[in-house]
């Protein structure tokens, strides 16, 4: 088994820097948009098991991946909460009925993973048999934040106003929606972990758009109690935690203290800056920005250097982009990445 990813995760030294990219499985490549096209629509890809779990290793098969993560969405809870979930090509994800109001909210339930969510543990199941520990599998969750922009605005925004509006009008609707939220994706985390995934990843992909006081309050407090409960569940001591809170470098001391394994970085912070700033509480994954990938080779080259450097020869570093890679991508450039992390990262 290639277990660099869990090594450097745990920050034990690997023989070389271990890479994955967030969104490996997408729309860069032909061959997820041949198996989606196959499917019919992204819901259907994400709910048949089988077509979840071809294109979670399409990436795999071309590149020399450390690790696999399983193909699904963060709005699958939603979806599972009775919001209705579709994807429409080049319009992004919509819910059908968002909620909006106190009545809305105090109808929502934690959805049984085993049964609501099934079809996610048996594409986990099938997914860990498939890949033959060629590398480990990651599962993840949208954090509690996150999770509630979409559900209230229904749709993606820029600015999510109206969930900041709740927050700042109705604190205690707003907060139990985050516990609901909270409850459910901690529920979902430890089902895939018994359902054989080896890494777990909440991704806080709007965490950066709020001012600091409601950071505090609207995300980083969930985050610690998704952290909290699968470490008293005991899911935590073997399953590694990775905490994504894009735009929010802020907050890294505090994140690095929830009892994470690790945080996700974008690029707007020097990996160096962070490790200094967390010390060795956690190991770090990240960080090229995503549009580096659109510039030669040498560039491409010359920026995953930068990325490493500034890391050091310390361990606990995960290479990945700051945030996923794009559709327009061409399939040869994220070559060219990995190839050069992997030369470049190589210890005598
Ligand atoms: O990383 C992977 O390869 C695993 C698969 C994965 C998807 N979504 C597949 C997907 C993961 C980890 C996600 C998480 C996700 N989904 C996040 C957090 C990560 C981030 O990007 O910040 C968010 C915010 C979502 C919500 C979501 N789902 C959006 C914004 C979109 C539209 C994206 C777009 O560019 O149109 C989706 C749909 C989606 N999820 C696609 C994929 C490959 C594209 C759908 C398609 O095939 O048409």
């Amino acid at each position: 088994m290639n277990d660099r990813f869990l090594r450097a995760l745990a920050r034990e030294p690997v023989d070389r820097t271990p890479v994955w990219i967030m969104r490996q499985a997408g729309r860069y490549l032909p061959e997820y948009r041949a198996t989606r096209a196959r499917a019919g629509s992204f819901v259907t890809l994400c709910k048949t098991p089988e077509l979840a779990c071809e294109v979670t290793l399409q990436p795999l098969a071309r590149y020399p991946l450390d690790a696999a993560i399983l193909f699904s969405d963060i709005l699958t809870i939603p979806d599972a909460m009775g919001l209705g979930l579709s994807v429409e090509e080049g319009v992004g994800p919509r819910l059908a009925k968002p909620v909006r109001t106190r009545a809305d909210i105090e109808k929502l339930g934690v959805p049984d993973p085993e049964t609501d969510l099934r079809y996610v543990m048996d594409a986990v199941r099938l997914i860990r048999r498939e890949l033959h520990d060629k590398a480990p599998l990651i599962g993840f969750a949208g954090s509690p934040w996150t999770l509630a922009c979409y559900m209230i605005e229904g749709e993606g925004s820029s600015s999510f106003a109206r969930a900041k509006a709740l927050a700042l009008d109705d604190a205690a609707t707003m907060h139990k929606l985050l516990d609901v939220v909270a409850r459910s994706v901690a529920a979902y985390l430890a089902a895939q972990a018994s359902a054989g995934v080896q890494a777990l990843m909440v991704f806080d992909t709007w965490g950066g758009l709020l001012a600091p006081d409601m950071f505090g309050e609207f995300s980083l407090r969930y985050l610690a109690q998704i952290a909290q409960s699968l470490q008293i569940h005991n899911v935590a001591k073997s399953i590694p935690l990775i905490l994504f809170s894009k735009g929010a470098n802020a907050h890294l001391e505090v994140l690095a203290d929830t009892g994470c394994a690790a945080l996700g970085l974008d690029w707007t912070i020097a990996l160096g800056d962070a490790r200094t700033r967390v010390g060795h509480r956690v190991a770090l994954q990240g960080n090229l920005d995503p549009a580096v990938l659109h510039a030669s080779p040498d560039a491409i080259r010359r920026e995953a250097k930068r990325a490493l450097d500034s890391f050091g020869p310390h361990p606990g570093h995960v290479f990945n982009l700051g945030h996923g890679i794009t559709p327009d991508v061409k399939p040869e450039s994220l070559g060219v990445l990995i190839e050069a992390v992997q030369d470049l990262s190589r210890r005598a």
